[in-house]
This record gives C-alpha cells, structure tokens and sequence, in this order.
C-alpha cells in the first residue's frame, strides 16, 4: 500500500446502518416509506411544514439509544493515528462520527441535532422536537425554525472547503454511499482526476462503481476497520 499523505474520506447512510439508523434506498429505506418532495424539499415545507417537522423530529428521536459502529470507531482512530491529514466528508446528519471521536469531520448536508432560522439566519443546536411554535432563541421569532439539514434542490453546505480536499487528496474512500446524489457521487471523479487514488466501500456495488480504481465489498463494520489496519500497519 503507497505512503498517501491526504486521505479523504466521503461517507453516506450505509455506514450508520450497523447503528440501527435507515438507509435511503435499500428496500425498507427511508424513501420507501416517505415521499421525499413532502418531506425533504424547501416547497414541502412551504406547503406542509408540520409533516416536514413530524419527519424529522421523529428522526431525532430515533437518535436516542444510538451509538457509533466499530466503522465509525476505525476512521476516529486513523485520524487520530494516521501521519498523514485525514478528512471526513459525511453526508449524514447524524451525530456518530462526532460521537467516535472524529474531528477533522464536515458536514455536507446539514445536521439533524441543530436548528436553522430561516428568519434570522442563527443556527442552534437543538434536541427537542421542532415546531411552527418554536421561537428562535436568538431573534424570538416563532414560525421560521427548521432543520439545519440541505433539502432537495438545495446547495450542500462547505462545498469550497470540500473542492479543496478532493484537489489536495491523494487517498480517496468511499463508504456506504451508493452514488445516486450529486454532488457527492461526482467526489470520486473530482479526486481522481486530481491524481487521487479511489476505493469504494460498500456493502454491494453502488452506482457510480466504475469510477473507482479499487472495490471492498461487504458490512461497513467488517471492511472499513480491515481497510484501516491496513493504512495503519503499511
Ligand atoms: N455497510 C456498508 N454499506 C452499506 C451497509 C452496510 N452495513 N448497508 C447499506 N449499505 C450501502 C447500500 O448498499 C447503499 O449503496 O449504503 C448505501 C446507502 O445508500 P443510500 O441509502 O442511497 O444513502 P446515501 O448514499 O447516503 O444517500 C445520499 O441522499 O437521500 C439523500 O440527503 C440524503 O445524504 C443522503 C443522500
């Protein structure tokens, strides 16, 4: 295995799902059971925000009891033990990367455990259910807090510091994503175009596959603590 000095680390649902918490797309997934233009676009809020907070504070509340998976324990532990810069990419809003002690960590699409007033523009973090009732802590306004989460048709949040990160790496993973949602699933063109050696992991073969120069195919708890030994021990 080469001496990589950047390692960027792209991570989606499937790493969480070990956790307990749904993926999106697989068969009993999120978007099977809940039409995502009602519940995860600015216009489903506009036009029904209590279904859109009944979503996502169940959400929330799903969190309770939730811990991090020896997947997200083995990527806290490279960043902690790698020589090199190590940074995570998530597109999950929830809370176990933080929770497995990463640092060096972004959040592309939001987080499930803040709250944004499109009022005021404050971000806040947040625990309790969300409401049309709710007042923003800062400004007091009822009626404009949401999820800090990007919506469909949104623009993902730190996309320059992340067109940063795919340039300067020279390691590119991919884990438990299956590639259906840009802009993430373009990272791994992005990276290898700037020289980045790419491995996909996954449980099954996602969408954008042919992209990748090297696949590990299995449960994020087995593969992703394996791949990390292998960095660590080189
Ligand atoms: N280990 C590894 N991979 C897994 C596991 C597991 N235990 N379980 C499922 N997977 C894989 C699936 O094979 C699939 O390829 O994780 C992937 C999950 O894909 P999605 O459900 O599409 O989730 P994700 O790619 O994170 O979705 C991207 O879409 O809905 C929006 O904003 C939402 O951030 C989300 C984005």
């Amino acid at each position: 295995m080469a001496d990589f000095q950047h390692i960027v680390v792209l991570t989606g649902a499937g790493l969480s799902a070990e956790s307990g918490l749904s993926t999106f797309r697989d068969k009993d997934g999120i978007w099977a059971k809940h039409d995502y233009r009602e519940v995860a676009t600015p216009q489903g809020f506009e036009r029904n925000p209590l279904l859109v907070h009944e979503f996502y504070n169940q959400r929330r509340r799903a969190l309770a009891g939730v811990g991090p998976n020896a997947a997200h324990v083995a990527l806290a532990k490279l960043e902690r033990e790698y020589e090199g810069e190590v940074t995570i990419v998530t597109q999950n809003i929830d809370p176990l990367h933080e929770a497995a002690g990463s640092e060096n960590l972004i959040h592309m699409h939001g987080e499930l455990l803040k709250a944004l007033c499109a009022r005021c523009g404050t971000r806040h973090a947040w625990e309790q259910d969300l409401g049309l009732e709710t007042p923003c802590p800062a400004c007091g306004k009822t009626g404009g807090m949401r999820p800090d989460v990007v919506w469909f048709g949104e623009m993902p949040y730190h996309m320059e510091e992340i067109a940063e990160e795919l340039i300067a790496a020279d390691l590119f993973l991919s884990i438990g994503t299956s590639g259906n949602v840009y802009p993430a699933a373009g990272f791994v063109a992005e990276a290898r175009a700037h020289g980045a050696h790419t491995v996909e992991l996954n449980l099954e073969p996602s969408e954008g596959v042919s992209f990748f120069a090297e696949t590990i195919h299995g449960p994020a708890t087995q593969i992703v603590p394996a791949y990390v030994e292998r960095l660590l021990n080189r």
